[in-house]
């Protein structure tokens, strides 16, 4: 694979780091990440890399930093330092390739706006491409609420909407967008089985198509099922790399340290089974 020199960054204790070399092609890579509200870091000197044309998950406990490493994956919060690459490209310069859908618990659903216009915002980037054609934009933004089962709602206010209903017309949005790296926090939380099903099924489409998809997820049985790969985190990188040989029992223990109980890990279907 191609790489590109990077240059040298200030690393947190004041040491001079190069951190590893940028692959040109991949949809997201970070280096050398680290992001503080406060005094202590959230994310901490984090390289990753998210392959192409793979679903990848980002795992971790409750506060370890995933939810901040997307939203640094974004360039919406400022870096302490560190680099993010978006298709070899500074994140800056290409933040319209990247479509995301946030924590639902980060979302003040009692805005008043109604789900046709939620799905139309992620339009607004393509406005230059449509001009005024809203005909066409509507168009569009029904064919997105179409292909997650939310046809029927376009018309119904957002705080309306039960929470997996909400879930699916924020995945509507993003596919508006018709990005190539899609970013989603959590996108499972709160959904019923159903809603999970119509999801993945969205989700696995668009790697079909060729998209990259990066999502945070909690839910450790179903990892093996819906990913290729994996990145663990607490609030330093713990692994990373393809479901198969990356989701080890080990890694987990290494990323939820006691938080996960022994008897917990034995049903997981982990890497090398046991
Ligand atoms: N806006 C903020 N201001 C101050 N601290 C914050 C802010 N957002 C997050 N934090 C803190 O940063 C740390 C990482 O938070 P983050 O939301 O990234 O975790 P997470 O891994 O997404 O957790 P969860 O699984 O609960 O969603 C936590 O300790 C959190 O309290
Ligand atoms: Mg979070």
């Amino acid at each position: 694979m191609t790489t590109t020199q990077q240059p040298i960054v200030a690393a947190q204790d004041g040491r001079a780091t190069r951190p590893a070399a940028v692959p040109t092609g991949a949809p997201l890579a970070v280096r050398g990440v680290t992001v503080s509200y406060g005094e202590k870091p959230a994310v901490f000197s984090v390289d990753a890399t998210f392959p192409a044309e793979a679903m990848s998950a980002i795992i971790g406990p409750n506060g370890a930093g995933k939810s901040t490493l997307l939203k640094a994956a974004l360039g919406v919060i400022p870096r302490l330092s560190g680099e993010v690459y978006v298709f070899g490209q500074p994140v800056e310069k290409a933040r319209e390739r990247i479509a995301y859908v946030p924590q639902r618990a980060s979302v003040d659903w009692d805005f008043p706006t109604t789900v046709m216009d939620v799905v139309q915002m992620g339009l607004y980037r393509k406005v230059g491409l449509l001009g005024r054609l809203s005909g066409q934009m509507a168009a569009r933004a029904r064919d997105c609420l179409d292909r997650v089962g939310m046809a029927d709602f376009s018309h119904r206010q957002i705080g309306q909407l039960s929470g997996g209903q909400q879930q699916r017309v924020f995945l509507a949005r993003a596919l508006a967008q018709d990005a190539d790296l899609y970013l989603l926090d959590e996108p499972f939380a709160g959904v019923d089985a159903a809603t999970e099903r119509a999801i993945i099924d969205v989700l696995k489409l668009l790697k079909a198509e060729g998209k990259a998809v990066v999502a945070v997820h909690h839910d450790l049985s179903t990892v093996s099922d819906y990913f290729d790969h994996v990145f663990l985190i607490n609030v330093r990188r713990i692994a990373e790399g393809p479901v198969s040989d990356t989701f080890t029992t080990g890694n987990l223990q290494a990323t939820y340290g006691g938080r996960l109980a022994a008897t917990h890990l034995d049903e997981l279907p982990v890497a090398g089974g046991v």
